[in-house]
């Protein structure tokens, strides 16, 4: 295995990403199309990190492109949040899957995997600077506020931990996608959007 690209010293956004283009650090890279890295404005105010991308993001090399990506969008205009504005990353950037007749089925990532990627994510931090980091579902908050964290137990908190912004953990959108019916569907948006929206005041500031 070739290992992990070098991290670019300048640190900034297109550096990474190119390197990242390149990173072997697991083995991942092997089964995936390419690299997903994280999208958006250099000085956004707001990180959101999802687990790994799916197939929709795989094949397009963009992050939240595919049906969690549309309910994301949803989720974040519901809460007068302009997608353009925020930066959208995963935890982990290969996706994973395996093969079921025709599809490629998401399969999630284990903590190898998620540490080998974290350099990356903490350097996206570093080059963009948000204000809070919303981890989308529990890879993405094990990943950066703890392994034993449960997002069921401490969903819209905002925490403190060493060397990073302000983060927060909220339900993944494909949860929601997979609500087994519309009632639960509905009321697990309204907390979706309850969640995104209680982080507006922090972005109001100046
Ligand atoms: N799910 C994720 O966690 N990230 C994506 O980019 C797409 C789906």
């Amino acid at each position: 295995m070739a290992g992990r690209a070098p991290i670019p010293e300048s640190g900034e956004i297109a550096d990474l990403a190119q390197a990242a283009a390149s990173c072997q650090a697991c083995d991942l890279w092997q089964d995936a199309t390419q690299t997903v890295f994280g999208e958006g404005p250099a000085g956004a105010q707001l990180m959101l990190v999802g687990e790994q991308p799916g197939d929709k993001e795989d094949l397009a090399g963009q992050p939240f492109v595919g049906p969690a990506g549309q309910l994301l969008d949803e989720g974040l205009a519901a809460a007068g949040i302009d997608r353009q504005s925020v930066y959208v990353t995963n935890a982990v950037k290969h996706f994973k899957w395996r093969k079921q007749g025709k599809r490629r089925l998401h399969e999630k990532p284990n903590a190898r995997e998620v540490s080998a990627c974290r350099p990356w994510l903490e350097a996206e931090i570093r080059a963009v600077r948000p204000r809070a980091v919303v981890c989308l579902g529990a890879t993405a908050a094990q990943a950066l506020i703890g392994r034993d964290f449960k997002v069921t137990r401490e969903r819209g908190k905002l925490l403190e931990r060493p060397g990073l912004p302000p983060l927060v953990a909220t339900v993944h959108p494909s949860s929601i996608l997979r609500a087994p019916d519309a009632a639960s569907r509905h009321s697990a948006m309204e907390a979706f959007i309850k969640d995104l929206s209680n982080l507006r005041p922090l972005l109001a500031r100046r």
